[in-house]
């Protein structure tokens, strides 16, 4: 079945999933706003969330500032490092990202009339390895390649670096510079300590924050994929660096996925399908802690509704890689505009609880219980006791036993851009009716649909309204989210109009209902109805739906 953007689009903006921000005024780039339909998918996706990975796995949840002091985001390396590179064009200023300009160029050029077959699989190739480039290799690619303003066909300027955050100042006197978060982690590597302590100083732990994070983006585009302001849900999770074999990997290690490592990148070579456990056997992915979260990753994605064939796991390149990681696999999910990332799961090691050590003299470390106690050396001005001596210039000493050794622990950290997985499971789930093109509907799993009901009174007949409502009050009693669909129009253009938004259930009450209580209950994705006794508060419907 060939996907049409712009129907399912149409679609999104009619029924208020979300739109842009401020659109009265013309909008601005890269900002949305949800709509009910949106806001009630994204809570949904969001408790689903909670659930799955926060009180399954037992994880400490926190919300952290969004507004964060300078020093914090100097010592995480974002104030030096987070930056991404684009090219001015010289006359009119218009700034440019330069991977995306040089993908298009590229794309432009390869397809032209008159291309050799050669040079289309030369640039085939560059485009493979782009994403793995160095800014020099690229200001080399805009000469080589004589790449231009797409706006006015002007020369543009060599290539810069531009820190993606938004400044501020936080108080009156101006002089606290500050900037709105660019990823939640930070608020979780800042509290270590006190969730360490929460834990009861036992490792491995897991943190999450649910939370908005800002990126002043080069080029917004493609609706909700690159936006400046949007929700991520991280975890970081804090184990000891050389015991990488917790949570239960063995739960996991059969789970099957896709997997397009850096190397088979780089070698031209496509994706493959393999176990987590063989992956990290083979050094693929290269903790057993990584896989696992891998495979959590992908089982919730496909809780929420992306299709499992177009669900893949790429690695970085090094060129690739945020400053802080030193490996780093994507899930992305294939969309209308190509293989997008949606949560990207990375080694960030000890570098985060290192660099806040460093800058603020607070011990972010763990303590680890030896396998045996072990005696060392210690010197007074190491130890908690202050030693005066008559002749404080001798460096008194002496043996002591220690039960722990202090560690800095390793984190793994999975970060989802819940826009994203909203977008490309919107894409997955939008269809058209057979023999009938304007008919489109959602097939959302009902556990994130935004309602799980709707109720349809056969017509306005006033003898409906008293079992309308006790069905409301019963549904709202057991908090299932639905809507009373009394407007007017057929009864086959009303469901229509419920498939739009994805309500997966439909209950009709006709005269039958008011005569012998029972009513048809229909299924969205097979439109198929089965009659039911209505037992309100009695036990739940047990049968099968038919074949
Ligand atoms: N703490 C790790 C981190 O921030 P990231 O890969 O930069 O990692 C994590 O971001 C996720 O956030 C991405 O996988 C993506 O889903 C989402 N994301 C990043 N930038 C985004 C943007 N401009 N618009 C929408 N989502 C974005």
């Amino acid at each position: 079945e060939s996907f049409d953007r712009g129907k399912m689009e149409d679609l999104l903006k009619r029924r208020f999933f979300y739109d842009q921000s401020f659109a009265i005024y013309g909008g601005v780039t890269g900002q949305f706003d949800y709509g009910p339909m949106g806001c009630a998918l994204k809570a949904n996706m969001l408790n689903l969330w909670r659930s799955f990975f926060i009180i399954e796995e037992g994880m400490s949840e926190v919300d952290c500032s969004v507004l964060t002091p300078e020093p914090v985001l100097k010592a995480s390396g974002h104030v030096e490092r987070f930056a991404d590179l684009m090219v001015k064009d010289l006359t009119s200023g218009e700034c440019f990202r330069l991977d995306h300009l040089i993908k298009a160029a590229l794309e432009k050029q390869a397809a032209a009339k008159d291309a050799k077959l050669e040079f289309k699989e030369k640039i085939a190739d560059i485009l493979v390895k782009l994403d793995g480039m160095t800014k020099d290799e690229m200001g080399a690619l805009l000469k080589e390649f004589k790449i231009k303003s797409p706006l006015t066909g002007n020369d543009l300027t060599e290539p810069i670096e531009f820190n993606l955050m938004f400044s501020t100042h936080i108080g009156p006197t101006g002089l606290i510079k500050g900037f709105l978060r660019p990823e939640t982690a930070q608020g979780i590597f800042v509290n270590f300590k006190r969730l360490l302590e929460f834990n009861m100083g036992k490792l491995p732990f897991a943190a999450a924050q649910i939370g908005n994070a800002f990126r002043n983006e080069i080029s917004p585009r493609s609706g909700l994929l690159r936006v400046r302001e949007f929700t991520m849900a991280e975890i970081e999770h804090f184990c000891d660096p050389n015991d990488k074999s917790h949570p239960k990997f063995s739960d996991v290690s059969d789970t099957e996925v896709v997997l397009y490592s850096a190397c088979d990148q780089m070698d031209g070579k496509s994706a493959k399908i393999m176990t987590i456990g063989d992956a990290v056997h083979l050094k693929l992915v290269d903790n057993e802690t990584l896989g696992y979260y891998m495979a959590r990753i992908q089982a919730y994605l496909l809780l929420v509704g992306i299709a499992k064939d177009k669900l893949r796991f790429r690695q970085h390149m090094a060129q690739e890689m945020a400053h802080y990681a030193c490996d780093c696999w994507d899930a992305e999910a294939l969309t209308s505009y190509g293989w997008v990332e949606c949560v990207g799961c990375a080694d960030r090691s000890a570098y985060d609880l290192t660099q806040h050590t460093s800058a603020t003299g607070t011990k972010l470390s763990a303590e680890k219980t030896l396998p045996a106690p072990k005696t060392v050396t210690v010197t007074a001005a190491d130890s908690s006791e202050h030693i005066i001596t008559k002749d404080m210039l001798t460096v008194k000493t002496y043996e002591k036993t220690v039960h722990v050794e202090e560690i800095i622990p390793s984190v793994v950290e999975p970060s989802f851009g819940i826009g994203r997985v909203m977008y490309a499971l919107l894409e997955h789930n939008f269809r058209v009716r057979k023999n009938d093109e304007q008919r489109t509907f959602l097939t959302i799993p009902p556990s994130v649909a935004p309602l799980k009901c709707a109720i349809f009174p056969l017509s306005a007949n006033t003898d409906f309204q008293p079992k309308i409502k006790q069905l409301s009050s019963a549904f709202r009693k057991l908090d299932i989210s639905h809507r009373i669909d009394d407007s007017s129009g057929s009864i086959g253009r009303r469901y229509s109009r419920t498939d739009e938004i994805a309500v997966p259930f439909g209950v009709t009450i006709d005269f039958e209902t008011l005569k012998n209580s029972t009513a048809t209950l229909r299924e969205r994705d097979s439109m198929e109805q089965i009659r039911l006794p209505v037992s309100i508060g009695r036990r739940p419907f047990q049968g099968k739906w038919p074949a």
